[in-house]
């Protein structure tokens, strides 16, 4: 008898979170009681193996047709009431200075800033449907894409580009960097940062490591070799546990902060289905979206600490 959990689609999850190295037929499948260990074992930014195509997807064909995903029908656009709603038109810079610092996890910056990322894409229709609903608010955002999933989707990359997004380096194979030795590392973010090259001739300016995994002596080494600042997050809604679109869309508003960073995943269907309600209240609470190399262009340094005033004699 099947097992129901693969009906529901986690016959995706396999043991091992080395993408690529188990063939979808011969991949261990896992009982209830495996998948909820692996599910704990996984830390956030963790889409057990986001490489591997969902089982009603294939890369997209040059003139297929469009493919219809489910809406999220619980949000319904507000009524208009004076101005929509939008991000402003940004023109901000986007260089920074490389020796501002290593790793950051949100930046401090004067002003009510705030960057969504979005990793493990690009998924051919998620992301699409995700570009849908930036472009309508004039939202930029940044994607930390796989190379794999890259040299799959290019055509989708390519949109993202050419929408003004941004690109991050996520590694070629989604594997925890920190259990590689030095050369490995180099050698997948390398084929990372060529798969984006290939498809939308262009340099990722940061990186993120899967899982948050980077030893700080690797983070140095690649932050000297790539000159990569590594971007972790302020704000993480765990959506790659799929726990539904309004849980997803109130963790994030509940975290965001001016300077902070949100991690989210537009490999799934549920985070893309919480942006609208997502976006549109935070644009509503007065943030301003900005791609994360401009949120660095921007960092102040920490306010001094305030000078102790002596009180007057006679007090
Ligand atoms: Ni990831």
């Amino acid at each position: 008898m099947e097992n129901p959990l693969q009906s529901l689609g986690y016959k995706l999850l396999t043991s091992s979170l080395e993408a690529g190295s188990a063939d979808q037929d011969n991949a261990t499948k896992l009982s209830r009681r495996g998948f909820l260990l692996l599910a704990a074992t996984l830390s956030s930014c963790a889409a057990a193996n986001p490489l591997r195509p969902q089982a009603s997807l294939g890369p997209v064909q040059p003139n297929a047709a469009p493919v219809k995903t489910p809406s999220n029908t619980a949000y319904r656009t507000p009524q208009i009431q004076g101005p929509v709603p939008r991000n402003p038109d940004m023109a901000l810079r986007s260089d920074f200075s490389k020796s501002s610092g290593i790793s950051f996890s949100r930046v401090m910056v004067s002003g009510n800033y705030i960057a969504m990322t979005f990793d493990d894409g690009p998924q051919p229709q998620n992301t699409p449907r995700l570009l849908d609903m930036l472009r309508a608010r004039n939202i930029k955002a940044t994607f930390y894409v796989i190379g794999k999933s890259v040299d799959l989707y290019p055509q989708v990359l390519r949109r993202t580009v050419a929408e003004g997004h941004e690109i991050g380096n996520h590694s070629n194979t989604h594997r925890l960097l920190s259990k590689l030795s030095d050369d490995e590392i180099r050698a997948d973010l390398r084929l990372c940062e060529s798969a984006i090259e290939r498809a939308a001739g262009i340099k990722p300016p940061t990186m993120r490591p899967p899982y948050g995994g980077l030893l700080q002596r690797q983070r140095e080494m690649v932050h000297a070799e790539f000159g990569y600042p590594i971007i972790l997050w302020s704000v993480d809604p765990l959506d790659w546990k799929r726990p539904g679109a309004s849980v997803v869309s109130s963790r994030i508003l509940a975290g965001a902060s001016a300077g902070g960073i949100v991690l989210s995943h537009d490999l799934h269907s549920q985070t893309v289905d919480a942006m609208p309600a997502t976006l549109d209240t935070l644009l509503s609470r007065g943030y301003k979206f900005v791609t994360v190399s401009q949120l660095l262009a921007m960092k102040i340094d920490a306010p001094a600490a305030p000078a102790t005033v002596p009180l007057p004699a006679n007090s």
